[in-house]
């Protein structure tokens, strides 16, 4: 028997495998399709303080071993999400939910934040300072900016915080490193990397907005650095984001350092992506000689 289970922070998880925000909708879309208490937590569609109807389409774009999205933190608002939403999960669900919580200046992080720390749905908090697809200030590129955010949630709430960051950095060490200064109980990398593509017939870009955040099985080797470089960095956990698809690729991202994984665009070519993983990390497991993922966090330093 091998065993899965990972410790992130104080939760125990059943295996490190998570639905990345804004690919498995609320979760409780998928309990429709298989069981999502096989999971080991959800982390839900992005959230901020009021509704958004997300930018113009076209908004998708295939490429080579990815895409790209240009959604623009379409959602229905923290009020709805916290009625409606989180309900409809926690009702078909009892594993942990973490809530992405996106905004555009750090008193509406703040402010959405307090209100998920009155939700006892929730075990996470996780806080996207960098999705690419909004105008905002570049709260991830700013060592100074991303401690602002960090300090600000962290006291308006006593649940865990993850910052989400970008990929986009020069130093992603440098970023983390004030995350963990500012308070952060975790960091969670990377987003996705900005990218475009151009329509040979129309010779424009795809993309209504031009521009959009590049995922898939072809930022796995960007992920897997960031995470390595980071987790020699910082004494707080890590979830590995980027191009994860296969039990493998779990593996390599806990090797590099990640404490639990999500996966993400592979959910949306295979819906059944994260089930897949689960099933078939036992048998990769002991094709490797590895008896328990937790002794191998960190394990290629
Ligand atoms: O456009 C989006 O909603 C994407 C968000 C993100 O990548 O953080």
């Amino acid at each position: 028997m091998v065993d899965l289970s990972v410790r992130l922070g104080d939760l125990e998880l059943q295996n490190p495998v998570i639905p990345a925000s804004g690919t498995f909708g609320f979760g409780y879309e998928f309990a429709e399709i298989y069981d999502i208490n096989i999971l080991g937590g959800i982390s839900i569609k992005g959230t901020t303080r009021e509704p958004r109807f997300g930018n113009p389409t076209p908004r998708i774009a295939e490429c080579t071993s990815g895409l790209i999205n240009s959604i623009g933190l379409q959602n229905p608002g923290i009020d709805k999400v916290i009625s409606e939403e989180l309900p409809k999960l926690r009702a078909c669900y009892k594993n942990p939910i973490i809530a992405n919580i996106g905004g555009f200046s750090i008193e509406e992080y703040a402010e959405t934040c307090q209100k998920i720390d009155g939700e006892d749905q929730v075990e996470i908090i996780e806080v996207n300072v960098s999705c690419p697809n909004v105008e905002k200030e570049n709260f991830a590129e700013s060592p100074e900016l991303v401690a602002e955010v960090t300090k600000a949630v962290k006291r308006v709430t006593t649940k865990p915080v993850f910052i989400k960051l970008s990929p986009s950095v020069t130093n992603i060490v440098e970023i983390a490193k004030a995350c963990e200064d500012a308070g952060a109980d975790g960091i969670s990398l990377i987003n996705t990397l900005l990218g475009m593509r151009i329509d040979l017939k129309t010779k424009k870009p795809v993309i209504n907005n031009i521009k959009g955040g590049f995922s898939g099985p072809a930022i796995l080797p960007v992920a897997l650095r960031m995470v390595y470089e980071v987790y020699e960095a910082v004494d707080i956990p890590i979830m590995g984001i980027g191009g994860v698809s296969s039990a493998e690729d779990v593996i390599e991202m806990m090797l590099a350092g990640a404490s639990a994984v999500q996966v993400g665009a592979a959910n949306l070519v295979e819906p059944y992506a994260c089930k897949n993983i689960i099933e078939e990390l036992p048998e990769v497991m002991k094709r490797y000689n590895i008896d328990s993922l937790k002794n191998i966090i960190g394990g290629a330093h």
